[in-house]
């Protein structure tokens, strides 16, 4: 009995041991078409460089990491971090190196020289307290518009220069029987971005930022108008289904013609692609009319958790360099529909919506997604999209009473020992 219990440890041991025997294991919410082709691509190109490293994939669901988020915090705080895992640059970021929970590599950025490479403001963002953090994999753009092409053809529209004029052109697609934008809110983030990327175009990105840090609030008339137009759009011009639909899902209804626009991050523009649809042709993509000259960024990057083995910090190391190489930002962002964060990355193979994002990053105003990580804290973030949620759910609500209600959710998180960081 004795000897078959001490076997049974043995055994259990020599398993756990292999289990944990070290290999890349790597977390995402890359799961959607484009998105999901993008890092397999990536992956692929990480295991020609590194032949030996064994790779663990594990993709979690919900796009913006909705649910990715909280398996990585599981695993850290059991003891078993994984050997990276996607981020958001800024606050996102801010929430894990705040608890002390991620390495700085500050001294693998002098020496690889990415200090040259990458945006100051990127590299801010991949920064807390003087160290660096982490290492962007790209730069996705909140504030666009797609649209489908052969609708607005056969209607006779233009895309406006103005968020008032893009109102109207909504209610004339309506006229016509088509929905006007597709919203898929499945999980609350997609709506959200009815109202950020509005904001911006409205209030122009002094006020947004102003917004976010918490300087102004729901009673600024720019503001003010921004939520009247989200709850306008929400009630009249979008699918009924929003609220079962995912934001890949609702780019789906444009690029089959049962909606003529949809409000999103231009990993829309990976996910057409890997439809076989072509900018400029089937579908059609600007800033969002009224914030031309601005660049809301969002910015997916890679981080090194605390407590790795040493081998698993060098696998972690190599796959950072991977991801910062000319190369690697080539690979992944011509599909991801994104544009590379590295500077120097040449245009080639990029399609004409990321061309023309290459030019526009470098000469707009940068401001940063609220919805995407970067721009607030985490908590305000839910705060603040549930509260939405509630108005939006509402619509008889006055527009006053929304006001007071929604300044009374920032009020409570936009507090200065909130924003400290
Ligand atoms: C990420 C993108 C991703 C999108 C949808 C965003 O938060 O930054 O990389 O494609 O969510 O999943």
């Amino acid at each position: 009995m004795k000897k078959i219990g001490v076997l049974f440890v043995i055994l259990t041991l020599v398993g756990s041991i292999a289990v944990l025997a070290a290999q890349f294991s790597i977390y995402d919410w890359w799961t959607a078409g484009g998105e999901k082709q993008a890092i397999t691509a990536e992956l692929n190109y990480f295991h020609q460089l590194y032949p030996n490293i064994k790779i663990a994939q594990n993709p979690v669901a919900g796009g913006a990491g909705v649910n990715m988020h909280a398996v990585i915090k599981s695993l850290i705080f059991a003891g078993l971090p994984p050997t990276t895992f996607q981020v958001h640059a800024g606050w996102e970021m801010y929430e894990y190196t705040s608890a002390n929970l991620l390495d700085p590599i500050t001294n693998l950025w002098k020496s690889e020289g990415w200090t040259k490479v990458f945006p100051k403001r990127i590299q801010e963002l991949c920064s807390y307290r003087g160290q660096y953090y982490a290492v962007p994999m790209d730069i996705h753009r909140a504030n666009m518009l797609w649209y489908n092409m052969s609708i607005f053809k056969k209607l006779g529209l233009k895309i406006p220069t103005t968020f008032q004029g893009l109102m109207n052109v909504m209610a004339k697609i309506k006229a016509a029987g088509y929905t006007p934008l597709a919203v898929g809110d499945r999980y609350q983030w997609p709506a959200a971005m009815v109202f950020e990327e509005p904001l911006l175009a409205i209030a122009g990105p002094k006020t947004y930022d102003e917004f976010f840090q918490g300087k102004v609030n729901y009673s600024n008339s720019k503001v003010k108008e921004a939520l009247k137009d989200f709850r306008y759009i929400m009630e009249h011009y979008v699918n009924v289904n929003h609220a079962s639909l995912t934001w890949d899902q609702a780019c789906g209804l444009v690029a089959n013609g049962k909606a003529a626009m949809t409000i999103m991050g231009d990993w829309a523009n990976g996910y057409f692609m890997g439809l076989g649809l072509k900018a400029g042709i089937n579908y059609g993509a600007v800033p969002v009319p009224g914030s031309q000259g601005v660049y809301n960024l969002v910015i997916d990057a890679f981080p090194v958790p605390r407590g790795l083995s040493p081998t698993e910090k060098e696998y972690a190391y190599d796959w950072l360099k991977t991801i910062a190489t000319v190369k690697g930002q080539a690979i992944f962002n011509r599909i991801k529909g994104s544009i590379p964060a590295r500077i120097d990355v040449p245009t080639t193979g990029f399609n004409s919506v990321q061309v023309v994002n290459m030019e526009e990053l470098k000469k707009d105003i940068l401001v940063a997604s609220a919805v995407h990580g970067s721009e607030a804290p985490a908590p305000f973030v839910t705060a603040w999209e549930n509260a939405l949620t509630v108005v939006e759910y509402h619509p008889s609500m006055p527009l006053e009473q929304a006001v007071k209600y929604l300044n009374g959710v920032n009020g409570r998180y936009l507090t200065p020992k909130e924003l400290v960081h």
